[in-house]
């Protein structure tokens, strides 16, 4: 059994002990899940679609849902996107396991932001591809030639999963420029846009293409992944992709496969809440709370962890990468002694496709409320001190 089959097992376990404290899962916090407006979206897309709503839909899924999403991408990125160039996915997540059936062999090159989120490696590790770390420097190992041989690239440039860094417009720039002059593939996964703490994001890769080719059918190398999860409830699981109508085709043959089709039902309630304006609406309310989630973590962080880790406060996201100052520590042998103390966070080398990274931790900020946080600090500091003396 692998490492993060483990990890997902202990997580499940964590859940059954109430006083266990989880800072390890990407969850938003259930308490502020926008139910009524939800109960509320979900009779008015019965009302208005009926049977509809509840047949075997359409494999590229809702059509007005996809023409809604098109509209929004093309608003948010300055150049006009059509229902050809998108398709809706179960979750962001479906469309990391199609773009991995779609274009991985056994022995293909990607070229990933190294950590490098879990589930795209949990996706795409059966396809057995081979990992280099994407370089955003200028003249780094990201070079036109490398990508040349690189099958695509995979990036979340806005509050990435594990480290919470913003990736600066610059970087995506130059990023996209060699995609291009490369013809390599792109894989944009942009979850955490809604979670902005500190200023606006940067513009997204997809974005910075528009503003090149504003006009015209999008035929692009990005591959631009979108969800509801983080901006309003990851139950919904709506998600979507956009790119090139023929990789949309490529795509959707693939889904068939999988799932026949996503729930028309979901698509439909979906439809209601983005038409009525609740998740514009929703979304300033939890960024509050998670501001705050995350300044109380990293204030807790800084007096009881201070002394053996160190981090940047992530300008959005979920996330908290604290990296090890000491130099003894190796967050999977740490990652024992926390469980003994009853808090979990998740160990770097999850994120590492060779599994070697033992010198950073992911620690997530939206789950809990501030006391809590505080709690689950000192508990880590424990463990930490515990763990340390058990080395000497
Ligand atoms: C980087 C990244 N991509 C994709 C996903 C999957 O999200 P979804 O709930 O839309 O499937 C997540 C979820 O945490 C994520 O962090």
């Amino acid at each position: 059994m692998d490492q993060t089959n483990n990890i997902t097992q202990q997580f499940m376990a964590m859940g059954i002990d109430p006083d266990f404290i989880s800072m390890a899962g990407g969850l938003p916090a259930a308490e502020f899940y926008p139910t009524a407006a939800i109960a509320e979206a979900s009779e008015k897309a019965l009302a208005r679609w009926g049977a509809g709503a509840l047949e075997y839909g359409p494999i590229e899924g809702f059509a007005p849902l996809r023409r809604h999403i098109a509209e929004r991408i093309g608003r948010e990125s300055g150049r006009t996107f059509t229902i050809d160039n998108v398709l809706l996915t179960v979750g962001a997540m479906q469309g990391l396991d199609l773009i991995g059936k779609v274009l991985i062999d056994s022995g293909d090159r990607i070229v990933a932001q190294f950590p490098t989120y879990v589930g795209a490696l949990d996706a795409w590790r059966p396809r057995l591809p081979a990992y280099e770390a994407l370089d955003w420097s200028p003249e780094g190992s990201t070079s036109v030639e490398a990508l040349k041989a690189t099958k695509f690239i995979y990036t979340v440039p806005n509050y990435s999963n594990p480290t919470g860094a913003l990736v600066p417009t610059t970087a995506r720039q130059a990023l996209l420029e060699k995609a291009l002059e490369a013809g390599t593939w792109l894989v944009e996964d942009d979850p955490y846009l809604p979670l902005q703490y500190d200023g606006p994001a940067g513009p997204s890769i997809l974005a910075l293409q528009g503003r090149m080719e504003p006009e015209g059918p999008y035929q692009g190398p990005v591959i631009y992944l979108g969800t509801l999860s983080k901006s309003i409830v990851p139950g919904l699981r709506v998600g979507w992709v956009i790119a090139a109508p023929e990789m949309i085709q490529a795509l959707t043959l693939a889904k068939q496969s999988s799932d026949i089709a996503s729930s028309m039902l979901t698509h439909a309630v979906a439809l209601e809440l983005l038409e009525a304006g609740r998740e514009e609406a929703h979304v300033p309310s939890i960024v509050g709370h998670y501001r705050q989630r995350r300044d109380a973590l990293c204030r807790a962080a800084e007096a009881e962890l201070g002394e053996w880790f160190e981090w940047e406060t992530p300008p959005g996201g979920m996330f908290v990468w604290m990296r090890k100052r000491h130099p003894a520590i190796d967050t999977d042998a740490l990652y024992r002694f926390a469980l003994e103390e009853k808090i979990a966070f998740v160990p770097g080398s999850v994120f590492d496709p060779a599994a070697q990274l033992r010198s950073a931790m992911r620690v997530n900020f939206t789950r809990n409320a501030p006391a809590v946080l505080e709690e689950g600090a000192a508990r880590l500091a424990k463990a930490t001190k515990r763990y340390l003396k058990s080395n000497y």
